[in-house]
């Protein structure tokens, strides 16, 4: 038996208010959520100390911690120094516990605002992705914050969630800067556009918009079994993979359960665990890949599912079959292996896993998303699939609302799905974009990671939010690094040869960096060299 032990644990949040409900509900939020993020019960806790900023005195929080039942657990409360600038209505707690983990696997736990006061935590450093300022995130629920609302108390797992920050929208760049030639390269969506085919079924599907669309979406279903050789009971549609990630933790996870992911990979199946209160297990990436042997040390007996991003968003890098092979041999049978395959389609790699070849095989518990989001170029109406095991699948229809997919994505995915010409456009045109960037790149002298997914992942050697915000100015939409925690780094979407010239004039005008071959005529023409 592991011996129990009094160990510390600290966490932060910051009250609406300064009433005594808006104090007492943050305090009761703040101590259930070091409670669940360290699998805790009450009676688990020795003793805790509150402080709170000056600005807080309409109520003790051990009051809120009494209600919980804390009767026999000393509290203190105590006002903090008064530092100037220093975060408002805040509360901190200095939590101790018994329990028979380390000291080194206690999870400090920072909600709200205050998740700005430790960025170095898992979660906390989440600036926007659109490169602003680490305050932006703050500051905008400081607004919230400032109405001093007071209502019904969510559930203490969602303080955790910071709202997605997608990719600026081309809308809100032309109106914040006043530009109309923009381009965006930010989201990895196909630069083609949705084939012809798709819009016209789209259009043509307008007529029947006041009828419900196909709940179990039955003739895509039946397309997509056609085309993976797969039968239908092992397909699911749903409302882009985002919406399949969210039935999948809906089905499985349970608080205190936990998913294994890489760090940085795509942000939804953290989001996805929060949402349930479960607990993401984050393995860093080796050399900016999946490590499948770090992954699978990772799984523990609270594990319900793994995540593997293949390519990887955000490093456009692949996890190879025998490398899979070796991974699933260590994985029990009553984990599943998610292999998220949204940039599948793009992929060179001969040695790609192939996801749909595992699901075939009923030995292995493997469940395969994919996407009409990025190659099909539907990534406005929201469609995306799965193929799985059977059983999974019935479980995932449990919990999918009624009408998930909308008849206009239906109609226009199964058009895009038929129309092959499109995607072999989409894939030449991507292809030849990479090896244009591969070959600029080069010539400005920055580090890439090879990518075999649309985007690629740029190290520019310094911060990139400056960069960032200068190509912004310049009418080029990328991501910065810093919202996958890596500072230095652009994500770019490889678009059409007139955008990728686009964002290369500008990267080397914002940089300052002359092409080593500068003089040359266009990529088409160097291509052909
Ligand atoms: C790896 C990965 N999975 C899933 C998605 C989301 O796809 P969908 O639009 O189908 O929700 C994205 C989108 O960026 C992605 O990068």
């Amino acid at each position: 038996m592991p011996e129990t032990a009094v160990r510390g644990l600290r966490g932060a949040t910051v009250a609406v208010a300064n009433t005594a409900e808006a104090i007492g509900a943050a305090t009761k939020e703040l101590v259930q959520a070091l409670l669940a993020e360290n699998q805790l019960e009450l009676e688990s806790i020795a003793s805790i100390i509150f402080t709170v900023t000056g600005d807080l005195n309409a109520q003790f929080p051990a009051l809120a911690a009494r209600e919980l039942g804390l009767h026999h657990v000393p509290l203190l409360c105590a006002q903090e120094i008064g530092v100037p600038g220093s975060q408002p209505r805040c509360i901190r707690v200095l939590m101790h516990v018994n329990t028979t983990k380390s000291q080194k696997e206690m999870r400090h736990v920072y909600l709200r605002e205050a998740r700005a006061l430790r960025p170095d935590l898992p979660g906390n450093g989440a600036v926007p992705d659109t490169g602003a300022t680490p305050a932006g995130a703050s500051e905008g629920q400081g607004a919230l914050a400032s109405s001093a609302y007071v209502g019904p108390r969510p559930r203490p797992a969602i303080a955790r969630i910071e709202p997605y920050e997608p990719g600026k929208p081309i809308d809100e760049v032309r109106r914040e800067l006043g530009l109309t030639d923009i381009i965006k390269l930010a989201s990895n969506e196909n630069p083609l556009g949705p084939s012809p085919k798709a819009m016209e079924a789209a259009r043509d599907a307008l007529s029947q918009l006041h009828i419900y669309p196909d709940g179990s979406a039955s003739a895509l279903r039946e397309a997509l079994s056609r085309k993976l050789g797969l039968p239908m009971e092992q397909l699911l549609v749903g409302n882009g993979s985002d919406g399949i990630i969210k039935l999948l933790a809906e089905a499985y996870l349970e608080p205190g359960d936990e998913i294994v992911c890489a760090q940085p990979t795509f942000s939804q199946y953290a989001f996805a665990a929060r949402l349930m209160g479960a607990r993401e297990v984050l393995v860093p990436l080796k050399d900016m890949r999946h490590n499948l042997e770090a992954m699978a040390a990772a799984i523990g007996p609270r594990t319900k599912a793994v995540f593997i991003c293949n390519p990887n968003n955000p490093t456009g890098t692949v996890v190879t079959e025998a490398e899979f092979s070796a991974f699933m041999k260590r994985v029990p049978r009553e984990v599943l292996v998610v292999l998220d395959e949204a940039y599948y389609e793009y992929v060179e790699h001969p040695e790609n896993v192939q996801g749909r070849r595992w699901v075939e095989d009923p030995a292995h518990n493997v469940l395969v998303l994919r996407t009409f989001s990025k190659i099909y170029g539907l990534a406005a109406l929201r469609v995306g699939y799965c193929m799985g095991p059977a059983n999974v699948i019935a479980e995932l229809r449990r919990v999918q609302e009624p009408f998930q997919t909308n008849a206009l994505a239906q109609a226009a995915a199964l058009a895009a799905l038929a129309d092959e010409g499109h995607v072999r456009e989409s894939q030449r045109t991507n292809q030849e974009g990479k090896r244009y960037f591969y070959r600029r790149l080069e010539e400005l002298g920055l580090s890439y990671v090879p990518t075999e997914a649309n985007f690629i992942l740029i190290d520019i050697g310094r911060d990139s939010r400056a960069v960032f915000q200068e190509l912004l100015r310049r009418g080029v939409i990328v991501r910065a690094g810093a919202a996958f925690g890596l500072p230095t780094h652009l994500r770019v979407t490889i678009g059409t040869p007139e955008q990728n010239e686009r964002f290369f004039a500008a990267l080397a005008a914002v940089l300052g960096r002359p092409f080593a071959n500068s003089g040359h005529g266009s990529w088409r023409e160097e291509l052909s060299r």
